[in-house]
């Protein structure tokens, strides 16, 4: 069994990606073809765009990986595909293309919930990590506290009320005249601000509430932005990108130990698009070790949309026959 080769494909949102695992836990290759520079004119991820650029690259994606692995397209004993959540014709291109592989391979396909591929990069990163450990998903679409109990067993602790932290963080970044994705950008502003300078909010940060919201904080940093150019003051850029960050950063690292205490985990994983964010990993880090909890991230290829997350989640659904047939249809929806 630690010899099956996965081929995975991810393009849930703007990333083409397929990759090749040997096991659970091996990447043979992780090839990431961006749209990035496509949508930055926009501001943001245009869905018909990202679908025509999918069906574009997904071919050429696949045939790079397979050469890269050192594997020929016979040699694959299964299809991992992300199904959801997501734009719904993006997930498509991925959806058909891995249908029409494992259709004509004669393997299995298997349907992955792209949530728990992202909480999976973690296995990739820490090769001794096991369930059961608190994971804090944050990315562009989601936030949410996970308890994974086992490799199949997950409790949701408590998610978003509105916006993700990830979308928080483009938002803010556009109306600063920052391109997109904002997030790496209010990362780098941040570190030469002062997270102290202006006095954000951070909603919902109470014990024992593990919901999230943050569009009060986006509304209130918008506010801010119009209130100091309506008095004519030049903006601190800086200033304003660590000070929205600290909120972000302050609420996040709050629940996640709350959630840690509360399920009596030892191992605390941090995981998404946001996971990249150095002030959260720093903040996490700090906190872990003042209460003896193992901390862990994933590398910073693996927190990012890509498709050997979605290979490890696969392979081990394919450990309990957790497969899907060529019925499989994109879910934009689809929960945890
Ligand atoms: O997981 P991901 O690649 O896509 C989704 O599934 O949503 O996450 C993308 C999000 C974007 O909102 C981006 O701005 C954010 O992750 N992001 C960051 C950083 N790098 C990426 N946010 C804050 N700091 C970063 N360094
Ligand atoms: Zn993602």
């Amino acid at each position: 069994k630690e010899e099956l080769l996965t081929l995975a494909i991810e393009s849930s949102c703007d990333e083409t990606s397929a990759a090749v695992l040997r096991g659970g836990r091996t990447i043979l290759s992780n090839i990431i073809s961006t749209q990035i520079p496509v949508h930055q004119k926009f501001g943001g991820v245009v869905p018909e765009i990202a679908s025509r650029k999918h069906i574009v690259n997904i071919m050429p994606v696949i045939d790079e990986c397979l050469q890269k692995a050192g594997v020929k397209l016979a040699d694959i004993d299964q299809v991992a595909v992300t199904y959801g959540p997501g734009l719904v014709g993006a997930l498509l291109v991925g959806v058909s293309a891995a249908k029409s592989l494992a259709f004509s391979l004669g393997v299995p396909l298997i349907g992955v919930n792209h949530l728990e591929g992202h909480i999976f990069a973690n296995f990739l990163s820490t090769p001794d990590l096991e369930p059961p450990f608190m994971a804090l998903v944050v990315s562009g679409g989601h936030t949410a506290l996970v308890d994974v109990r086992g490799y199949n067993h997950f409790h949701m602790m408590g998610q978003t009320r509105d916006d993700a932290a990830g979308e928080a963080f483009d938002k803010i970044a556009r109306v600063m005249g920052l391109p997109y994705p904002g997030g790496p950008r209010i990362d780098a502003l941040a570190k030469e601000g002062n997270p102290l300078a202006i006095d954000f909010p951070q909603a919902l940060n109470e014990k024992g509430n593990y919901e999230f919201s943050f569009s009060g904080l986006k509304s209130a940093v918008l506010n801010y932005i119009n209130s100091e150019k309506m008095k004519g003051h030049e903006l601190n850029k800086p200033d304003i990108a660590a000070s929205f960050q600290r909120s972000v950063i302050e609420v996040l690292v709050a629940k996640a130990f709350q959630a840690v205490e509360e399920a009596g985990r030892d191992t605390l994983v941090l995981a998404g698009g946001v996971a990249a964010n150095s002030g959260l990993e720093a903040r996490l880090r700090e906190e872990a070790a003042k209460r003896g909890v193992r901390f862990l991230y994933p590398s910073k290829i693996l927190c990012t949309d890509n498709a050997a997350m979605i290979g490890c989640r696969g392979y081990y659904q394919s450990l309990s026959g957790r497969f899907s047939d060529l019925y499989l249809n994109a879910v934009p929806g689809l929960g945890l």
